[in-house]
């Protein structure tokens, strides 16, 4: 028995993929102890913000988010509720550090991405005035450390699931702070990768997302003692029972191996979806944003994707008004989206983060001209959207249905491009794979009838 027996966790998650991933295995350590989660943060004797840094006002909105937790807080002890205990996790903790418990004393934890597995012992250490602070980068394996989620547990989190095979970040983007929070590329073995992929398989996962900063970069120790490539990770993975569909992201241009394309040519496990953001169509800003490739570099790269895998969607990530950006370095940008052709899109405008070397350029561009180019990207990379979604009407397409849609009698599932499907389809069949003909698209989402139930 320990003291924290039938306590209660509410964990709110900003941020990444990589996040959410965090968020639960945060919850399964502190499982561990007793903890249950809540979605009521009112319930919670333990609430954890696991924080982003990788955009403006990050730290703002976390200090702001404590501001109300605070009334929370007094209001439970007023009531007699007991206490409650704050932990600050993620990129914002790295980051800020000690500096959070001097703004905000009402934090009893500050813990950073490489400590989760200590969650535990640092939350036994808090309580009654008195805070923790782990920021250190540990030289043990805190994935091996953490523990596995339930059976029961992993089934409910749901039929498609994260794993994060890579952390941390080498490649430096002069713009991008995951180096510095999430410290120096680290790769987990393929063994304990295999493990946890079997073990979700087993709990009625069908989906798996492999995760890291830069996933492609992946170098994990094979079983004969040499280093795999992600390419051989995912054809190691495809052999696994019960397991129909395998993502990855986020990747870099710099890291698309032969392997890896041999991967999407070969398996029709790995799904026709690929993150590959550009950033920019600049080869000025590419090489001030030290990406490492130019323009040419990476439309060739297209290119043979797409030899691979004819069908392969693209998406990708963008930055307008990093500094030194000129009106023709945006239309190069806007020239890339136009050859490449995008099926989705995340862009973003330029915001300096502390302690990056593009932060402390004296070409900023001013906040207007960003507002503006974003603008003209997003109406570019809307439109491209739309007209990816519309050519699937009238096409068969298999849909992992996930969960219950909006209407009664409705399942929302997942196309092989990563497109929301609406079905008609009984609760039973959550979980499974059909074949749907799609009749019309909406504006986040295709609706689509069941033509071929599972065998
Ligand atoms: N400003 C704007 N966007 C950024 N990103 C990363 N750092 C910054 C920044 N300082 C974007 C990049 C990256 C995505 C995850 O976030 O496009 O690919
Ligand atoms: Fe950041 Fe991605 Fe560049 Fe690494 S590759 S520094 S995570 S933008």
């Amino acid at each position: 028995m320990t003291a924290f027996e039938n306590k209660k966790v509410f964990v709110k998650t900003y941020g990444c993929q990589m996040n959410v991933y965090d968020s639960d295995r945060m919850s399964d350590a502190l499982a561990t102890k007793g903890y249950s989660p809540t979605d009521v943060m009112d319930d919670a004797d333990l609430v954890i913000l696991n924080t982003c840094h990788i955009r403006e006002k990050a730290a703002e909105k976390v200090y702001s988010e404590l501001g109300r937790i605070r009334q929370l807080k007094e209001r439970r002890a007023k009531d007699g509720k007991g206490e409650m205990k704050i932990g600050i996790a993620g990129c914002v903790a790295q980051a800020e550090g000690q500096e959070i418990i001097r703004r905000a004393p009402i934090v009893d934890l500050v813990v950073g991405p490489q400590a989760y597995h200590k969650l535990p012992e640092l939350l036994d250490r808090t309580g009654n005035g008195s805070s923790v602070v782990e920021t250190d980068f540990p030289v043990e394996d805190k994935f091996a450390a953490l523990p596995a989620a339930k059976r029961e547990v992993t089934r409910k989190r749901g039929v498609s699931s994260f794993l994060t095979v890579q952390e941390g970040c080498d490649k430096f983007c002069t713009f991008c702070v995951v180096p510095y929070t999430r410290g120096a590329e680290m790769s987990r073995p393929v063994s304990q990768i295999v493990a946890e992929a079997e073990r979700l398989a087993e709990a009625g996962v069908r989906e798996v997302t492999l995760l890291g900063q830069n996933v492609n970069a992946y170098h994990g120790e094979g079983p004969d003692g040499k280093d795999w490539g992600l390419g051989q990770l995912l054809f190691r993975l495809a052999e696994i029972d019960g397991l129909d569909r395998l993502r990855y992201t986020t990747s870099h241009p710099r890291d698309m191996d032969d392997v890896l394309m041999a991967a999407h040519r070969d398996l029709d496990i790995v799904m026709p979806y690929l993150h590959l953001p550009v950033q920019s169509g600049s080869d000025k800003i590419l090489a001030a944003m030290n990406r490492q490739h130019s323009y040419d570099d990476y439309v060739r790269l297209i290119e043979r994707i797409r030899t691979a895998r004819p069908d392969i969607a693209l998406s990708g990530d963008f930055i307008v008004g990093f500094p030194g950006e000129t009106e023709a370095d945006f239309k190069d940008t806007m020239r890339i989206v136009r050859e490449v052709t995008y099926a989705s899109a995340y862009s973003f405008k330029y915001s300096p983060r502390p302690g990056t070397p593009a932060a402390d350029s004296k070409e900023q561009v001013e906040e207007a001209v960003k507002s503006e180019r974003l603008q003209r990207l997003q109406l570019l990379l809307t439109e491209q959207q739309r007209a990816f979604n519309a050519s699937k009407v009238g096409t068969e397409m298999t849909v992992l249905l996930e969960r219950k849609g909006r209407e009664p009698g409705q399942l929302v599932g997942k196309s092989p491009w990563l497109q929301a499907v609406q079905v008609d389809a009984p609760e039973e069949l959550i979980g499974e794979i059909v074949t749907v003909t799609i009749d019309t698209v909406g504006t986040n989402s295709l609706f689509g009838s069941m033509i071929d139930k599972p065998a």
